[in-house]
């Protein structure tokens, strides 16, 4: 592939991303990742139904590749479960894509790391907040003690 010259598929999701957007509301969670290459900036949010994704949108104040990559992940996500998402690499993204040209492969991590970083998000809060409700923990501290 030459420097310049995009794939029909990067041109089709460009022209027409799919699942742009934010969520709100419970089990939503949000990956926020910047490109130091660049200094573009990619939002992906996640809702999760029984460890999946149920719905994915994304946001981003980047190119045409970080939106096409975007729009692939979200894609490539959308019902998947948290494991397997964490596995979605910026190669399987630029692989659905038929390919970016090398000059913007560094655009294709700002997508995979946003959606990693949401599934992260989404972790910690319901680590969180399992941590919150559990009361017999600071119980059995306070009773540790001699
Ligand atoms: Fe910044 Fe592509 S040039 S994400």
């Amino acid at each position: 592939m030459k420097s310049t010259q995009y794939s029909e598929k990067v041109l089709n999701h460009f022209r027409n991303p799919r699942n742009v957007g934010t969520l709100e509301g419970e089990n939503v969670a949000v990956g926020r990742v910047g490109n130091p290459v660049c200094g573009d900036l990619m939002e992906i949010y996640i809702k999760v139904e029984n460890d999946r994704i149920s719905d994915i949108k994304f946001k981003t104040f980047g190119c045409g590749s970080a939106i096409a990559t975007a729009s692939m992940v979200t894609e490539l996500a959308r019902g998947k479960s948290l494991d397997r998402a964490l596995k979605i690499t910026r190669e399987d993204v630029a692989k659905e894509l038929d390919g970016l040209p090398p000059v913007k492969m560094h655009c294709s991590n700002l997508a995979a790391d946003a959606l990693h970083e949401a599934v992260k998000d989404y972790l910690n809060k319901k680590e969180g907040s399992a941590k919150g409700g559990d009361q017999g923990e600071a119980i059995r501290e306070s009773q540790g003690g001699k």
